[in-house]
């Protein structure tokens, strides 16, 4: 039992043969963070939570209306208080595996496990669903060039048997129409696969390379979103600003929990700790202005967009940024916007298809995970084999999946990361006082805690059936830990892990 909460030393990595190249500078890591949190979530799940979601007559969610901005607001200030403990422990533990090594320095491997197996949701998962509404938004820019691919070849077998069962006609034309494999139909998202595959290739290029080519992606979703603001303000109707709390704070706080997919990702920086130049003054400036950045932008989004359309119609298309423009008479202005959506999207793909592998690398490394597939490639030094068998998962339930259910799992999985790194901030502030941090969260024991509270309560107002999916994912991983991580991990086998009284 004690070897269970055996705790990784902090600086056990440093000496290790498998180092990645350190390559990637502040601007760098602001262009990640920006890559990975502007995509799906402002450009699609807003529309939900503006107007919330109703299944088969039954009320999923109430929606925020224009009071959005206070879903934002909140969210915003909860991902501070978080951002502000990653900042903490990415820059005393600068190593690859974000919050998964820092819970294997503080609160012992079982924790460390469990966290790593919970982070595959926030990423890979994620990434199944940023995958499926960048092939959504790629579609109907392809319509609207008039170039139609056959539907069964745009949408996966999981997508469609849902809406069929939820009553969409076409849906159910197409699941009995589309050709067959024997018994089973052939549906498959073919633009979703395309995209991960892409992606995977660019990463397969190396770290620097990556940054640059997501440096140029960031530019342009930033112009996209300055077009909406700059091309939406002279059309906002007041009164769509009434009611302005149709729900009250049941739709605020219910919105903030589904929105809060737009906000994920500005830790997904801290997984390019190794690859970081002077990591202890360049991972806070990237991890905080990225997410300062992201907040302000959001909140004058949110405004613009309640004051183009009416709230209540804002979830009934996948592109609810280009159907307020739409709405609002300004056409040209709704297409740049979707080509922009579709660049964003593949940025934030581009940024978490990088954090994943690097952190089973360290999952790997640490022995958790068979050690053959954390293979470094000789010359470019990125983890090539994880990178690769990333790609194939993603890329294939991309192309089969249902995005709905993602997005709600993706957030649970997150919220719990982001909690364990919150507790863990005061945890290693009380066994490990001495340790040099050269960036340290202001009020800790006020602001750690108000992070891990806030992590609580928007996971509390996610639909009971995430909590159940989120449960069984919890239940494999412990299974898988139990079954081959236990035995394997290197710290059980060295003389280095501290079982259950501090490092010295
Ligand atoms: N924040 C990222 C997005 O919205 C995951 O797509």
């Amino acid at each position: 039992m004690r070897g269970l909460f055996r705790r990784k030393p902090l600086d056990s990595d440093e000496n290790s043969p498998k180092q990645l190249n350190r390559s990637l500078g502040a601007l760098d890591l602001i262009g990640l963070a920006i890559g990975a949190v502007i995509g799906a979530g402002i450009f699609g799940a807003v529309g939900t939570a503006a107007a919330g979601e109703v299944s088969g007559g039954e009320v999923i969610r109430v929606g925020a209306g224009p009071a959005l901005v206070f879903s934002f607001l909140l969210l915003g200030v909860a991902c501070a208080f978080c951002a502000l403990c990653y900042a903490e422990l990415a820059a005393m533990i600068p190593t690859a595996g974000s919050a998964y090594a820092y819970a294997y320095a503080t609160l012992g491997e079982i924790v460390a496990w469990i966290i790593g197996w919970d982070l595959i949701l926030e990423y890979a998962v994620g990434n199944i669903a940023v995958a499926i509404s960048w092939a959504n938004y790629m579609n109907s820019l392809f319509e609207q060039l008039g170039l139609h691919l056959p539907p069964w070849l745009t949408h996966g077998y999981g997508d469609v048997v849902q809406q069929a069962e939820a009553g969409n006609s076409q849906m159910q034309a197409l699941l009995s129409e589309a050709p067959r494999i024997g018994p089973f139909p052939l549906l498959v998202n073919l633009p979703a696969f395309l995209i991960v595959a892409a992606i995977t290739g660019i990463l397969l290029l190396g770290a620097k390379e990556s940054a640059t080519v997501n440096n140029i992606m960031v530019l342009i979703k930033l112009l996209a979103l300055g077009l909406f603001i700059v091309m939406g303000v002279p059309h906002i109707r007041p009164e769509y600003y009434v009611p302005f709390f149709p729900n009250g704070w049941k739709g605020i706080w219910q919105g903030a929990a589904i929105v809060f997919f737009a906000y994920i990702g500005f830790d997904a920086i801290s997984t390019a700790a190794e690859e970081t130049k002077n990591p202890q003054r360049n991972l806070p400036i990237g991890i905080l202005g990225g997410l300062g950045i992201c907040t302000l932008i959001y909140v004058a989004t949110g405004l613009v967009l309640t004051g183009l359309a009416p709230w209540n119609q804002l979830n009934q298309h996948g592109d609810p940024l280009a159907f307020a423009l739409e709405h609002a008479g300004l056409p040209v202005a709704s297409g740049l916007v979707s080509a922009g959506a579709v660049i964003s999207t593949a940025a934030v793909l581009l940024v978490f298809q990088y954090g994943q592998p690097r952190i089973l690398f360290a999952m790997a490394r640490d022995g958790l995970l068979p050690e053959r597939i954390a293979r470094l490639h000789p010359k470019r030094r990125i983890p090539s084999t994880l990178i690769t068998i990333t790609g194939a998962f993603v890329g294939i339930a991309a192309s089969l999946a249902d995005d709905d259910a993602t997005y709600d799992l993706t957030n649970i999985g997150t919220l719990f990361a982001f909690f364990i790194v919150c507790i863990g901030v005061l945890i290693l502030r009380v066994i490990e006082p001495l340790r040099p941090r050269p960036f340290r969260v202001p009020a800790v024991w006020l602001f750690a805690p108000a992070g891990a509270l806030s992590c609580l309560f928007i996971m509390a107002g996610l639909p009971a059936a995430a909590w159940r999916r989120f449960g069984l994912w919890l239940l494999v991983g412990l299974i898988i830990y139990f079954a081959y991580g236990m035995r394997h991990s290197k710290l059980r086998f060295s003389s280095n892990g501290s079982p259950c009284a501090p490092t010295s």
